[in-house]
């Protein structure tokens, strides 16, 4: 029903948009076509920084419930309610429920989707690949987190993807430091993914987060020198989110992904394996801290 006679997906039937107690605040943008422009820089001073921790800690504890109940059989609609409950049971907004009109609660992102997939009726089969994107709004502030998962039992070149992945997202985060340009960053994550032959997207980055969803800072997760040149200071809150692909590299000045008509879900050109892990960070006086651990 939802993969065709090649075994790509196929999009699926999209369940109501999931209810939110009124007495949750929610972001500015819910119920407008875009958010509002951000004003603010990405520096968060002490207090701030743990409240954007305790949004990341919401977002990664969610994360951790729909991973326990990854399993051949589940659909991408259910994942969408265990995290949309934990979310609201601790009195968090699920970041991207009406986020520039995007109807549900996280993003699921199976096999050769890149992100953005739509939970819906899609079930995961044994040998799926499957990233779960969760952003919990708590307390005026964002935490953004996302995880790849094996379903089942999966093959080699699925199993090796996401741990390079993760790998990768690690060797970002190392390259971390005050005083550095924001572009090392993506530089760390290249050189490590080119190894394996993997292709890095270059369309999609991570972002600063905290009292905006996207602040409109720019992580890039490629070699972009000299370009994104920012200079990292103590303080700085961004997201890391590298989207590996086991296809052909991405040639600069094309873009090899193609976005479905719901306009959202992006997926490789060639219908190739991807993989992506997310981390919401704070520059420190010596590197990175992790703010999106549960
Ligand atoms: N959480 C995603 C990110 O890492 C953004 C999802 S926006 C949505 O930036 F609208 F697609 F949900
Ligand atoms: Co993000
Ligand atoms: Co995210």
């Amino acid at each position: 029903m939802s993969r065709d006679a090649q075994g790509h997906l196929l999009p699926g039937r999209v369940s109501p948009s999931r209810h939110v107690p009124t007495s949750i605040p929610r972001p500015e943008y819910v119920g407008k076509a875009e958010p509002g422009a951000y004003g603010g820089d990405d520096r968060y001073n002490a207090d701030e920084v743990e409240r954007i921790r305790a949004s990341g800690r919401i977002a990664a504890q969610a994360l951790e419930a729909v991973a326990a109940a990854i399993r051949p059989g589940v659909t991408t609609d259910e994942l969408d309610a265990i995290a949309h409950e934990f979310m609201v049971r601790h009195d968090a907004y699920p970041s991207t429920l009406g986020y520039r009109g995007y109807p549900k609660s996280i993003c699921t992102s199976v096999n050769e989707v890149i992100c953005h997939g739509i939970p819906d009726d899609t079930v995961l089969l044994d040998g799926d690949l499957i990233n779960i994107d969760i952003t919990a709004f708590h307390d005026g502030m964002h935490g953004d987190v996302n995880a790849s998962f094996g379903v089942g039992e999966v093959s080699l070149e699925t199993a090796d993807l996401i741990t390079r992945t993760e790998e990768a997202l690690s060797r970002g985060i190392k390259a971390v430091a005050p005083g550095r340009e924001i572009n090392v960053i993506g530089r760390a994550i290249e050189s490590y993914a080119r190894r394996f032959g993997y292709g890095v997207v270059k369309d999609y980055t991570g972002h600063g987060v905290g009292t905006a969803f996207h602040s409109g800072l720019v992580i890039p997760h490629y070699d972009a020198s000299p370009d994104y040149a920012t200079i990292m200071e103590p303080g700085m809150v961004f997201t890391i989110e590298p989207m590996l692909t086991i296809g052909t590299p991405e040639h600069p000045g094309t873009t090899e992904w193609d976005e479905w008509d719901d306009g959202w879900t992006v997926v490789t050109r060639d219908r190739s394996l991807t993989a992506q892990f997310e981390h919401t960070l704070v520059v420190t006086e010596r590197g990175a801290e992790i703010l999106t651990l549960p």
